[in-house]
């Protein structure tokens, strides 16, 4: 079922308003309101990963030296420990030692962060990233 819509008032210095059409109108959206929208969803967002709420789909990529002692053992066993919010994981060879492993995740924020960060301080990875997606209703 649709919501109902509330309308607001905004007031803002004319420059600033000036400098939001410029913007909105290069991002191609059609009216303010769906662009205030948008930003409204994207403050939640961002706040809401700075506090670690909600839930999110995230994807952590490390690369890592496969010779490195254990490295690969750890990571499985890190995987196999969340492998209810891991939907999914992809291996490529990067070099003769070095491998990139992408793994696509659900769950709870703070639980994201947590895994990434396990993923990220074992020995023998040597670079990972999270891109993550949050204030989805799932
Ligand atoms: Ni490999």
């Amino acid at each position: 079922m649709k919501e109902k819509v509330s309308r607001i008032g905004v007031s803002l210095e004319p420059s600033l308003l000036k400098k939001f059409d410029s913007m909105i109108e290069k991002m191609y959206y059609k009216n303010r309101s769906e662009a205030i929208r948008d930003a409204v969803r994207e403050y939640i967002a961002k706040n809401e990963l700075k506090l670690g709420k909600g839930k999110s789909i995230g994807v952590i990529s490390i690369i890592y030296k496969h010779s490195k002692r254990n490295v690969i053992k750890n990571l499985i066993e890190i995987q196999h420990f969340y492998s209810q919010m891991i939907k999914t994981n992809l291996h490529f060879h990067l070099s003769k030692d070095k491998c990139m492993e992408l793994i696509i995740l659900r769950g709870k924020t703070k639980k994201l962060k947590e895994i990434k960060n396990k993923l990220t301080s074992l020995p023998g990875v040597e670079k990972s990233d999270m891109l993550i997606t949050i204030g989805l209703d799932f």
